[in-house]
């Protein structure tokens, strides 16, 4: 039988695992691979990356080279060859799912693959998409296109959808011990599931579909937003009133049951949380259904770069000071601390707005030597480095990213003026300002 030969092979680690999508899901996962024995290749259409693993090297900060060059030395090589999918037995999807200008998925480049995959895809194959999506892609938009190829799901070729835990820059969890959910089309491509994703994780959760998989995937984000969301909105009104909402939220965890910490800051970034929840949004339309949550934790998390930039013109104020031509230094460029991703980052769309407003912009980010290509924002910037002269220089620096490479305490020392969105600095010193 297809399924016990395939699922024989997965168990014995016999089977070719192709990861296509080198970024920053997929390159761990075939790193992961190929540390637990697997022949992995990896397909990527980034000329620059496949050269780069290829030659042993990495290009994501958080994924030391060694582990390439050790992956590499397990058989792991890097393609832009579609062809070489027939040779395989599973096939893990790793792509984006961005929104359109419109806020729609855009999942573009998940057809584009399939079209590429499909002359490739054969009988005996397990096919996993991972890319964050709204319930009912993997059986409405997948699924036929494997069966107009006459291959039958459940029979021939084994359907499943496994959302993405990965948490960059995470010290304590990594594809090794974060559980993994899985869906199948059928219970035939959930066995298969399960025995492609047991070797490489230490817990599989088996879900009754993939809708619900999907599904599990858009709540765990959805969940972050509207906390985040929450906590923003509280942040705003806790100025006001005088109130330290990080000393609140530090006080309300230490509540042993039934609450959970979120902490506010400039706004959401990344790949995730500011973009998954739309998507569930865009399909609940098809239901009638208006999600007021999501819409309100966007509205609330969109709008803090500008409360930000706010609390900047106000404390100039103070100084008889106005914005324009006013010299700002922005810390962090990244999304969160410590990695090298700037996507949807709010610290960008905050140096947008001290643009518009005719400050004269600087960043500092060791992630980032040089301001990265970014499909709507242009920056020619470099890092600056943070010596006494850069920050005495500047009428105030923005914290956005609190990256542990930062010396906070000299920072203070030199630094006129501080806009601090991250709650580094918790005494009441004046020229600290909460945003
Ligand atoms: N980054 C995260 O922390 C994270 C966490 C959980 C889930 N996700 C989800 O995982 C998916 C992938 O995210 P990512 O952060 O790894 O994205 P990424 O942009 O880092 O990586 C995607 C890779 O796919 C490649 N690619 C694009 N089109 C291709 C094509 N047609 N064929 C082959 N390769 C192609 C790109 O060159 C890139 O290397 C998304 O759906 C995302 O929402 C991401």
């Amino acid at each position: 039988m297809i399924k016990n030969i395939l699922m024989e092979k997965l168990q014995n680690k016999n089977a070719n695992v192709a990861v296509i999508g080198l970024g920053y899901v997929g390159l761990p996962l075939a790193i992961r691979y190929a540390d637990v024995g697997y022949k992995v290749l990896g397909i990527d259409i980034d000329s620059e990356k496949l050269v780069k693993l290829n030659s042993g090297q990495t290009y994501i900060e958080h994924i030391p080279q060694e582990k390439i060059a050790a992956a590499n030395a397990q058989g792991f090589t890097a393609t832009d060859n579609f062809a070489r999918i027939a040779d395989t037995d599973a096939v893990i999807l790793c792509l984006p799912t961005p929104l359109s200008k419109q806020r729609e998925p855009n999942l573009s480049y998940i057809f584009k693959t399939m079209d590429a995959i499909l002359p490739y895809l054969r009988k005996g194959q397990i096919l996993s998409l991972q890319s964050t999506t709204y319930p009912g892609t993997t059986d409405e938009e997948i699924k036929p296109l494997l069966e107009k190829k006459g291959l039958r799901v459940g029979e021939d070729i084994f359907l499943v959808y496994s959302p993405e835990r990965e948490d960059p820059g995470n010290m304590t969890y990594s594809t090794g011990n974060i559980p993994k959910i899985c869906g199948g089309i059928t219970d035939h491509c959930l066995d298969v599931g399960i025995a492609l994703y047991a070797q490489v994780t230490n817990k599989v959760i088996g879900v009754s579909s993939t809708r619900t998989a999907e599904m599990t995937k858009l709540l765990e984000n959805i969940h972050r937003a509207v906390n985040i969301g929450l906590v923003n909105e509280l942040k705003i009104l806790t100025d006001k009133m005088g109130i330290d909402i990080f000393e609140v939220v530090s006080a309300a965890a230490t509540k042993p049951f039934g609450f959970v910490p979120y902490y506010p800051g400039p706004g959401i970034g990344g790949h995730c949380i500011p973009i998954d929840p739309f998507y569930l949004t865009w399909k609940a339309h098809e239901y009638g259904i208006h999600t007021r949550f999501i819409e309100l934790a966007g509205e609330i998390n969109n709008s803090m770069p500008q409360w930000v930039v706010h609390k900047f013109i106000d404390a100039l104020n103070h100084q008889d000071k106005a914005i324009k031509n006013s010299k700002v230094l922005v810390l962090g460029l990244a999304y969160k601390k410590n990695v090298d991703d700037a996507r949807e980052s709010p610290a960008v769309r905050i140096m947008e707005l001290l643009r518009k407003n005719k400050a004269i912009v600087a960043y500092s980010d060791p992630y980032f030597p040089t301001f990265p290509k970014m499909r709507e924002h242009h920056f020619n910037l470099q890092s600056v480095a943070l010596t006494k002269e850069n920050l005495c220089n500047q009428d105030a620096v923005i914290i956005t990213t609190p990256h542990d490479l930062f010396d906070f305490e000299f920072i203070k020392q030199h630094a006129k003026l501080i806009i601090d969105t991250r709650g580094v600095y918790r005494d009441g010193d004046p020229k600290i300002i909460r945003a």
